[in-house]
């Protein structure tokens, strides 16, 4: 089937760095418990940014390293869960900010920490149904606008942060796999219109969801491309927690594909985890043509999806 691949990739964060020691000034926390429970060491949250500055800056990086036109866009596409306003979208705002032309789709998909990925399979859905080349997908969020920062079993999980990808076709090597449960009470945020609004988690049962969901998604691929583990390099799964990508890993030990993972840095930043990322890889040198990955988004709604991309 023809399938997708990452053009180009960018990242913005925040200027501010929260530690995990600042955030045991604030909580009955200490480093020692969140590093060895999640992996975080740190977490970038807003000061003077918003979902949409950060989704702004992220894709003016995207198109610039793509080197492409912004007539070239079919759609500006928004993996976001906390989008400053209900409406507009931050599409149109980053459409609006970055002056693309008018002909093009812009539009914001809720699905929690699984958008990137779902954002793939609808930038390859609008790429096979429309007339130009690229898709720009853009997972943006700020989550410290619904965090609650007296809650120690939540507050230091979650960053702020955005990463864009530009989306074209290719012959290459593809595969795409996608699910939603309906299993809204472990994890959710109360809606538009309600005042302080904050994210409610139950860790324990997101934490098992989060394993099943994830080798789920390898397996699958797995068995739609009739390819073994050792032929993948890279395993880029949304950066939620360590603990959950070690419990899957365990079962690949002794392969080369390599489970990439940078939540000690950003924590997790939801929709946005995956092109940080992606993009992050892109800049270390990690990702050579042809390398085959499989991205594994899991998140609120249970949703999650699974892509074989090649580089
Ligand atoms: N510091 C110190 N102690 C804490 C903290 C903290 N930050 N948070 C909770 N605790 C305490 C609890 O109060 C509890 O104390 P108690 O036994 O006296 O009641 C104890 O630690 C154990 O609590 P558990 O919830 O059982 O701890 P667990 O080992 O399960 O770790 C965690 C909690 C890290 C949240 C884990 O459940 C988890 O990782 N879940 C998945 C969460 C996740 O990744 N969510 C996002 C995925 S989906 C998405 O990205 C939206």
């Amino acid at each position: 089937m023809q399938g997708i691949k990452i053009v180009a990739t960018g990242r913005a964060l925040p200027q501010r760095i929260v530690t995990n020691e600042e955030l045991s000034k604030r909580v009955d926390t200490t480093d020692e418990w969140i590093r060895t429970r999640t992996g975080i060491g740190q977490r970038y949250i807003c000061e003077n940014e918003t979902c949409t500055s950060l989704a702004v800056r992220a894709a003016e990086k995207a198109m610039e390293k793509a080197g492409i036109g912004k007539d070239q866009v079919e759609a500006i596409v928004v993996a976001t869960a906390t989008s400053d306003l209900a409406f507009p979208s931050t599409a149109c705002m980053v459409q609006k900010a970055l002056g693309f032309p008018k002909e093009l789709m812009a539009f914001d998909i809720s699905a929690g920490c699984s958008g990137f990925l779902y954002g793939l399979g609808v930038a390859r859905g609008l790429l096979l149904a429309g007339k130009k080349e690229y898709v720009l997908l853009i997972g943006s969020e700020q989550l410290s606008r619904i965090t609650d920062f007296s809650d120690r079993s939540t507050c230091v999980l979650f960053g702020d942060g955005a990463g864009a990808a530009v989306i074209s076709l290719t012959e290459q090597p593809y595969a795409y796999r996608a699910w939603a449960d309906g299993e809204a009470g472990p994890l959710f945020c109360p809606g538009v219109g309600i005042d302080g609004a904050r994210l409610h988690m139950e860790g324990n049962q997101v934490f098992k969801f989060a394993v099943k969901a994830i080798a789920q998604g390898v397996e699958a691929i797995l068995k739609d491309t009739k390819m073994s583990i050792g032929e993948i390099d890279f395993v880029v799964c949304h950066q939620a927690n360590q603990r959950i990508i070690e419990h899957v890993k365990k079962k690949y030990e002794g392969t080369k594909t390599v489970f990439y993972m940078n939540m000690e840095n950003y924590a997790n930043t939801s929709a946005a985890s995956i092109p940080i990322a992606l993009d992050e890889m892109g800049e270390k040198g990690l990702l050579k043509p042809g390398m085959k990955m499989i991205c594994v988004g899991f998140g609120a709604g249970f949703t999650w999806g699974s892509a074989l991309l090649t580089v």
